[in-house]
């Protein structure tokens, strides 16, 4: 067989897995300590969800959707983000007649049809939050302060967090048209996707990595400079909140994001680490999308993390995480009496919470230890006529090699004291 996993894709192997629901534990905790409660949404909606929503000029929707037609002639895609999809979720299910805000997380995997490089792939796994129906920068600051935590409790330094406003949809429309109008003159000097986005999308050239273009934007105006009173305020409360968290920000007038629902507050928290993909998380307010949508007037804000890019920051700075439990105990069998009894025996105690193993293959005694040694069993048994005859058996701790002459149904006590 040559069949190798698509280009993009990749096995979560065993001791990955390990890693990974150790981090999942510390943020199922940390978002039960915040309030936010778990949401699943399906793995395809509706295209259209995602065109109304992430928005028709995004790169997202105009290249990177993986959509076909279902047995029934519709169009479906594979959700390429977890907003959209919890968006559509609030709203069908009536979730404005909760008391506000309502405060969900998610973690799941999205699909984008992304040149593939180091942190970007094309199936991947994001943690996301998303808050609805404050309207407030308070907000804001608590879903940033879960970030924080986050970083804090894995012990990880140096990943930074940068902020900016985009403003309402007033304050956009007068910037637009100014910075149309600063950069129509210079459409020559940028590069190719800069001129295609000037038609599509102009505040998309703002976020563009291209020296030249750098050069050109470098005297743009900025939309954060040009936010009306509202906006303006509500952008100093979040600056405010942050300070009184001690989280530390840095205002960067350049992020934009690469979604078209953003209102307001925006912000990314990058890392060195993670090679050019360096945004570990991003997020924002989207205070139009849930009527875009069809819902009632309602403000939104939330995150999404990439998973992947999380452990390679972990693993950049050489964090590491408690491994799983190994195998407590190894009841090693002699003859067929013995191995119908250890059969029993283990289901026994794994009903008690113990991790038990026994031997699949017809190893001979001296193979079966061999392999108890090499799962790492903390302690062994032999079973073979004797004990199962007087009920008793040795207990040896593998460690020291102390060994307990015990009664078979005392032995989880046993492997305490
Ligand atoms: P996003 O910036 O497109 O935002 O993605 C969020 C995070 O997902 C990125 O910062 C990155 O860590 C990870 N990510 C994105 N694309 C890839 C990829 N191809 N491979 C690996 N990781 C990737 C959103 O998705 C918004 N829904 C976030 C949000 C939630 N805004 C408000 N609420």
């Amino acid at each position: 067989m040559n069949i190798q996993a698509p280009k993009g894709t990749r096995d979560i192997l065993p001791l990955e897995i390990i890693k990974w629901r150790y981090i999942e534990g510390i943020i199922d905790k940390l978002c039960k300590y915040y309030g936010y409660r778990e949401l699943r949404i399906p793995v395809f909606e509706y295209t259209e969800l995602f065109q109304r929503g992430v928005g028709d000029t995004t790169d997202i929707v105009q290249k990177e959707m993986y959509t076909f037609e279902d047995k029934g002639g519709r169009s479906i895609t594979l959700r390429p983000e977890g907003t959209a999809g919890v968006v559509r979720s609030y709203i069908q299910n009536g979730m404005a007649s909760l008391p506000q805000p309502v405060k969900l997380y998610y973690n799941i995997t999205a699909y984008r049809y992304e040149n593939v490089q180091k942190g970007r792939y094309r199936e991947f796994n994001q943690f996301g939050v998303e808050a609805f129906g404050a309207d407030g920068p308070s907000i804001d600051v608590e879903i940033i302060s879960i970030l924080d935590d986050l970083f804090g409790k894995l012990g990880l330094k140096g990943i930074k967090l940068n902020i900016n406003s985009l403003g309402c949809s007033e304050c956009r429309k007068k910037y637009n048209k100014e910075l149309v109008d600063y950069l129509r003159p210079k459409l020559k000097g940028l590069c190719h996707i800069c001129n295609d986005r000037f038609e599509r999308n102009p505040l998309r050239i703002i976020d563009c990595k291209e020296k030249k273009c750098g050069i050109i934007l470098k005297d743009a105006p900025a939309l954060a400079d040009k936010l009306c009173d509202g906006c303006n305020e509500h952008f100093e409360g979040l600056k405010n909140g942050l300070v009184n968290l001690n989280i530390n920000y840095n205002v960067d007038k350049n992020i934009v994001r690469g979604l078209d629902y953003y209102t307001r507050t925006v912000f990314e928290f990058v890392s060195e680490n993670v090679g050019t993909q360096g945004t570990v998380c991003g997020g924002g307010r989207y205070d139009n999308l849930i009527v875009a949508f069809g819902g009632k007037p309602t403000p939104g804000i939330g995150f999404g993390l990439g998973m992947e890019r999380l452990f390679m920051e972990i693993d950049s700075q050489g964090l590491v995480i408690p491994g799983n439990a190994e195998t407590d105990i190894f009841v090693v069998s002699i003859g067929k009496k013995a191995e119908l009894y250890t059969q029993k025996l283990v289901k026994q105690l794994r009903g008690k919470g113990v991790i038990a193993e026994k031997d699949h293959m017809g190893r001979s005694v001296r193979a079966q230890l061999k392999y108890a040694n090499k799962l790492g069993a903390k302690y062994t048994v032999v079973i073979g006529d004797t004990e199962v005859e007087s009920n008793k058996a040795v207990l040896k701790d593998m460690n020291t090699g102390e060994e307990k002459d015990v009664s078979l149904d005392s032995i989880p006590e046993r492997m305490k004291t």
